[in-house]
């Protein structure tokens, strides 16, 4: 079942985290506060399930490359609530890490998880040297100048945008979200004898449960409640985001989020990849997710 599998994913990027964030300065604590704290790990157990599929990966290789992603995301968590950025002071159901260690040791806790993200890539004991340059280049750039980074700028920037239409909506949260979670499914296949049209595959379906996640998301945040979340509910409104739910309403933006997650599993399914059943049901699971 899922939820086991997901459970177990996070004990062992869990693990992994605690060996390589010790305590002995407070940027280290900081970064342990907002990466051990409770959350869904779904890019970690997306590379887990994406590994099903691939007969060429170690089990510790797998947890660093999940571990190395799930870094990378708490990093733009940590930025994302930055007073400059959405403004949020919940996260993980705790206060945002700006609120518990300030402003400026949060940006660096979030800059130092970056590096860290890359450090245990280079330090697995079992990827060749190819496997990490190929880890490390999926995975700055799906975060980078032209990925979560840009994606992030655009957010930003088009805040108060009053004209945003769905084709940029989509452009940009391909870039702030999709781009990392496509990139953890791809990590999945580092070391892969896959052939080109099956990644093809997998990264069309990946880039649209990454669209759907982010819809969701934004769903979520008119939807939920505060305590299920574990962040600030109506973060978009407050920060004058233009979303799907204004643009299309409620009810076309939950049609979209299954629409391409029925998409997404038809490309899976029309591939001739063995072992995608856990691929299938993390894609059922996002869509269905409750925060
Ligand atoms: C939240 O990500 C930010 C988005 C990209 C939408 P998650 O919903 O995966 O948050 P955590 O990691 O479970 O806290
Ligand atoms: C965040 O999108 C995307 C990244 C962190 C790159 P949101 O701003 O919607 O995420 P939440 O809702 O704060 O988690
Ligand atoms: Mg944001
Ligand atoms: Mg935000
Ligand atoms: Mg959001």
């Amino acid at each position: 079942m899922l939820p086991e599998y997901l459970s177990q994913v996070k004990k062992l990027v869990k693990d992994k985290m605690l060996k390589s964030i010790s305590n002995n300065n407070k940027i280290e604590e900081a970064m342990a506060y907002s990466a051990l704290a409770d959350s869904k790990m779904i890019r970690a157990g997306l590379v887990f399930a994406s590994s099903e599929t691939n007969k060429n990966i170690s089990k510790e290789s797998i947890i660093t490359l999940s571990s190395a992603v799930e870094l990378m995301h708490t990093y733009s968590l940590i930025h994302d609530d930055l007073p400059c950025m959405d403004d949020d002071n919940l996260r993980r159901n705790q206060p945002s890490n700006h609120i518990q260690y300030g402003e400026a040791n949060a940006v660096l806790a979030g800059d130092a998880l970056q590096a860290l993200a890359y450090e245990i890539i280079v330090n697995d004991n079992f990827l060749s040297s190819d496997d990490k340059v190929n880890a490390i280049n999926l995975l700055s750039k799906a975060c980078g100048k032209n990925g979560m980074v840009f994606g992030q700028y655009l957010d930003i920037e088009n805040e108060n945008n009053q004209s945003i239409d769905i084709k940029k909506l989509d452009d940009i949260h391909n870039l702030k979200t999709g781009k990392l979670i496509e990139c953890a499914v791809m990590l999945g296949q580092i070391g892969s004898s896959l052939e080109s049209e099956s990644l093809n595959a997998l990264r069309d379906f990946s880039s649209k449960i990454g669209l759907a996640f982010q819809i969701t998301d934004d769903i979520l945040d008119v939807t939920q409640i505060e305590s299920i979340l574990g962040k600030n509910k109506n973060s978009d409104a407050k920060n004058n985001k233009l979303t799907y739910i204004d643009i299309i309403g409620l009810g076309e933006a939950k049609l979209k989020a299954n629409k391409l997650t029925d998409l997404a599993l038809n490309s899976l399914n029309q591939s001739n990849i063995n072992n995608i059943d856990k691929l299938i049901e993390m894609a059922k699971y996002l869509i269905g997710r409750e925060s």
